[in-house]
């Protein structure tokens, strides 16, 4: 019987794994709900992958409900990035699937007008939690569907204010840290999977008209303009240029 298991596992889990394969992609997505995530899942389910579009409270996620309603191929999963067991759950559900491309998109800017001399500490840890421990955490949860997949992307979302190079005054300390600290650690993940054919980027958007940017006196790109670039680029990375951070104007941003 127990040389028969191994069989038995394989019949059981080939079909779930041969229909997805010959079928169109995966992409999973957090904080899909609004902003760019749901940017990014309304394009990929417009090019017909599968989408596993992820967010806190998908009870609110009207537009996202919407977008599921009218493409059979978008499902939407509750996920807290912040919470192990959420990610812990969201991984078991989906044992055995691949999944193509990985999007790390959900995060916070934290509290605006934070002057030195009264820095709320726990607002550091909301923040870094968020952008920089839930980005590794889902992905190492998920690192076995993104290796049978055929794509096997991870991709997050960073930002120029992640660049330390590129710091010439002084704002947003728990953000800018935050985005360099998961530029550091997606880099150093680049190396650890790239033998298993893995290819990881972060990818800054540049200025986008979402609600983190509400009142940023700046000219900000539609959503759709930049997910469109945002995605010409997640198509482009390979493993030969993996670990590297990527402008959305198609270079790359110093760290
Ligand atoms: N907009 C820009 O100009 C810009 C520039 C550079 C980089 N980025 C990066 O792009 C990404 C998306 O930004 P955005 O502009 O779309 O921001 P946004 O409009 O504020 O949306 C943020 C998304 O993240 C989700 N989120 C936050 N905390 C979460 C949690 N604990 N669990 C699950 N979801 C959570 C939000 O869900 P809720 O609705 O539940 O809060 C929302 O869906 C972020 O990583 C951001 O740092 C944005």
């Amino acid at each position: 019987m127990s040389r028969l298991l191994p069989l038995i596992a394989a019949l059981v889990l080939v079909p779930m794994t041969a229909i997805h394969a010959a079928d169109a992609p995966t992409v999973l997505i957090t904080g899909a709900n609004r902003g760019i995530g749901l940017e990014l899942a309304r394009q990929y389910a417009a090019r017909d992958w599968h989408v596993i579009a992820t967010a806190r409270r998908p009870a609110q996620a009207a537009a996202l409900a919407q977008l599921a309603a009218t493409h059979p191929r978008v499902a939407i999963e509750t996920l807290d990035v912040t919470d192990p067991e959420a990610i812990a759950a969201l991984a078991e559900k989906y044992q055995g699937r691949p999944i193509d491309v990985l999007i790390n998109n959900a995060g916070i800017i934290g509290k605006r007008n934070q002057p030195l001399g009264r820095l709320d500490y726990d607002d550091y840890r909301r923040v870094l939690e968020t952008n920089t421990i839930a980005p590794l955490r889902i992905t190492e949860a998920l690192l076995p569907n993104i290796a049978a997949s055929t794509q096997k992307k991870i991709v997050t979302l960073s930002s120029s204010e992640g660049s330390i190079t590129e710091v010439d005054s002084p704002r947003a300390y728990w953000y800018r840290s935050s985005k360099a600290a998961v530029n550091m650690l997606m880099r150093n993940l680049a190396f650890d999977v790239r033998a298993r054919g893995i290819s990881v980027a972060l990818v800054n958007p540049g200025p986008v008209d979402t609600d983190m940017m509400k009142g940023v006196p700046m000219p900000l790109q539609k959503p759709s303009d930049a997910v469109a670039k945002v995605i010409a680029i997640i198509d482009r990375v390979t493993p030969e240029t993996t670990g590297r951070f990527w402008d959305h104007q198609g270079g790359e941003l110093p760290w």
